[in-house]
C-alpha cells in the first residue's frame, strides 16, 4: 500500500502491540476502499501513554485505538468521554476533533451485541437472563451492551465476587452477581474469561441444565470454536463466536478518521482468520 503526503493516519496504542489484529483488520478495509490512509501499530509504554495520546493531535493523526494495558488511562486523558466509554470505565477508540481535543469512545459494546445480532438473528433480548461469566474489562462491555440491549436479568458470575459487585455498580441495570455459574433459565450464556483461549485451561461448566433454545457466545477467538462453544454446540445450541466482535468494533473508528463505513464480510473474517493462523 503506498500512502501519499496527505495520507490520512491512525493506529493501535497498545504495550505489547505486536500480537493487536488491528493492523491488519483497518489495513484490508483501506486497501478496500482505495483510500489514501495508514495504520500503523503504536507500541507505548505505560509510563509513556499520556504524551503519547495528547501527541495524537500535534502528529496529525485522525485518532487510535488503545488497547491493553492503556484503555483505563486513556479515559482520564481525553478531554470528552462518551457516555458508553463512561460506564464501561475504558476507552478502546480515540478521535481527534476539529478543534483537536481528544473525544474518547467505547466500541465493544457495539462490537459484542453487532455480532451477537448477526450471528444469532432469532435472539431476542426480551428472551430472558443472560449468564455472564467473567467480570474484566471485557465483561463491563458485553454487560453494557446487554443492559442496553434491554435484556431483562444479568446474571454476572465471577471467581472474584468483588469484582462482579464493581462492576454491577459501575455498569448499573438489572444485574444480579450469583456465586454459581448456573446456566438454568439463561436465554444467553457469554463467557468473557480468557478460559478456553489457546495456552490457558479450559472452562470447566457443566451444560446438562442450559435451555435447549438458549444462545451460547463466547469473546474468546483463538480457538475460534472454544471447549464450551463445541460443547454448546454438540447439545443443538446456538453458538456464536467471538471474532465478530473484534471485526465490529473496528467499525465506528475506521468511518470517523477515514471517512467510511466499512462492511464486515466473510472474505475478511478469512482474511483476519489467515493472519491469526500466521
Ligand atoms: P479482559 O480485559 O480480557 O476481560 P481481564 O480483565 O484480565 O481480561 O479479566 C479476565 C477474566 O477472566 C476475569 O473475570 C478473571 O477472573 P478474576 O476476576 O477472578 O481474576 C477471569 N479468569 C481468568 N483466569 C481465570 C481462572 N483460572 N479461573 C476463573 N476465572 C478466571
Amino acid at each position: 500500500m503506498i500512502v501519499s503526503g496527505k495520507a490520512r493516519l491512525a493506529g493501535v496504542i497498545g504495550w505489547p502491540v505486536g500480537h493487536s489484529r488491528s493492523p491488519r483488520l483497518h489495513g484490508y478495509w483501506l486497501e478496500q476502499y482505495g483510500i489514501d490512509g495508514a495504520y500503523v501499530p503504536l507500541a507505548v509504554p505505560p509510563e509513556r501513554i499520556e504524551d503519547a495520546i495528547r501527541a495524537l493531535p500535534a502528529l496529525g493523526f485522525r485518532g487510535a485505538n488503545v488497547t491493553v494495558p492503556h484503555k483505563e488511562a486513556a479515559l482520564r486523558i481525553v478531554d470528552r468521554v462518551d457516555p458508553v466509554a463512561r460506564r464501561i470505565g475504558a476507552v478502546n477508540t480515540i478521535v481527534v476533533g476539529e478543534d483537536g481535543r481528544l473525544e474518547g469512545r467505547n466500541t465493544d459494546a457495539y462490537g459484542f451485541i453487532t455480532n451477537l445480532r448477526q450471528g444469532a438473528p432469532e435472539w431476542r433480548p426480551a428472551a430472558g437472563p443472560a449468564l455472564v461469566l467473567g467480570a474484566g474489562g471485557a465483561a463491563r462491555a458485553v454487560v453494557a451492551a446487554l443492559v442496553d440491549a434491554g435484556v431483562p436479568e444479568i446474571r454476572l458470575y465471577n471467581r472474584t465476587v468483588a469484582k462482579a459487585e464493581a462492576l454491577a455498580r459501575d455498569v448499573g441495570g438489572p444485574i444480579r452477581v450469583v456465586t454459581e455459574p448456573e446456566p438454568a433459565g439463561a436465554a444467553l450464556l457469554v463467557n468473557t474469561t480468557t478460559l478456553g483461549m489457546a495456552g490457558q485451561p479450559p472452562l470447566d461448566l457443566d451444560l446438562a441444565t442450559l435451555a435447549p433454545e438458549a444462545v451460547v457466545t463466547d469473546i474468546v477467538y483463538t480457538p475460534l470454536i472454544t471447549p464450551l462453544l463445541a460443547a454448546a454446540r454438540a447439545r443443538g445450541n446456538v453458538v456464536v463466536d467471538g471474532l465478530g466482535m473484534l471485526l465490529h468494533q473496528a467499525v465506528p473508528g475506521f468511518e470517523a478518521w477515514f471517512g467510511v463505513r466499512p462492511e464486515v464480510t466473510g472474505e475478511l473474517r478469512e482474511f483476519v482468520l489467515n493472519g491469526l493462523a500466521a
